[in-house]
């Protein structure tokens, strides 16, 4: 198996700024070319229902001015549908979306929605878009992605970011079995939300972890390092730990 772990850096939080003054400044197109300059091996953007950070022309410009692979955060609604469809990300990774939460609370519930979901992941898939299912790392869940015919899942890993000792522990255990789980499905893994240079080895340590997307804790500690130092010193904490897995 392949063990290069691709870094999907995710530039919400950079519309997050600029829209707090309602302009153009920051770009977070230019932060999506930078990343890429930086070696980002993708580029992540959730377009949400309410646009709070990312906007449709940042999509369009997005498409046109990146060279990396586009994944496209988006609910199961058909006005997300619609602009997938229309743009053609390389890969679309379906996400539960509350209006009222701060960020992506928890996975999507694949097992209650499985009718719904699946004609979102039938129409996506014909026109070559590349899905996964952002899930708990729960083995119900998975079975019921693969069961979906979904190619990939993304673990939401907030639970293990956002928790302390035992908890943690307890918290990557339940991720370390989820992935061996997916493997056995066949299904490609990634992993993301909450990541930090202080979370991210363990989990960049599971070899069948094809993918991690950060996003916020890049973005906040590139105003004091700059993005391509920020990405340069999580890639090496990925790396290390990989190598340290695979030796
Ligand atoms: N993956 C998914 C599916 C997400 O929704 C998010 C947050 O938008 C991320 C990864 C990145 O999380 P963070 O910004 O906490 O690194």
């Amino acid at each position: 198996m392949d063990s290069y772990l691709r870094l999907g850096v995710n530039i919400d939080h950079v519309a997050t700024i600029r829209n707090a003054r309602g302009g153009d400044h920051p770009d977070p197109v230019r932060a999506a070319k930078m990343a890429e300059q930086a070696g980002a091996d993708g580029i992540t953007a959730h377009l949400r229902e309410d646009r709070r950070h990312i906007s449709d022309a940042d999509i369009e410009r997005l498409i046109d001015g990146i060279n990396v692979p586009l994944n496209l955060e988006m609910a199961a609604t058909d006005e997300m549908l619609e602009i997938a469809l229309r743009h053609k990300p390389h890969a679309a990774c379906i996400v539960p979306e509350k209006r009222e939460e701060q960020t992506t609370e928890g996975g999507l519930d694949v097992v209650g929605g499985a009718h719904h979901l699946k004609t979102y992941i039938d129409k996506l898939s014909a026109e070559g878009i590349r899905v996964s299912l952002f899930i708990e790392p729960d083995v119900a869940q998975l079975d019921a992605a693969a069961g979906l015919g979904a190619p990939v899942v993304e673990l939401h890993v907030g639970s293990y970011c956002d928790s302390r000792q035992v908890a943690r522990s307890r918290e990557l255990q339940r991720i370390e079995k989820a992935v061996v789980h997916a493997h056995s499905l066949g299904l490609e893994c990634h992993a993301g939300h909450g990541l930090t240079y202080d979370t991210v080895g363990p989990v960049a340590a599971m070899p069948t972890i094809a993918e991690l997307n950060i996003g916020h804790f890049l973005i906040g500690e590139a105003i004091f390092t700059g993005l391509e130092n920020a990405m340069m010193r999580m890639r090496s904490v990925m790396n290390k730990a990989r190598a340290r897995e695979t030796a």
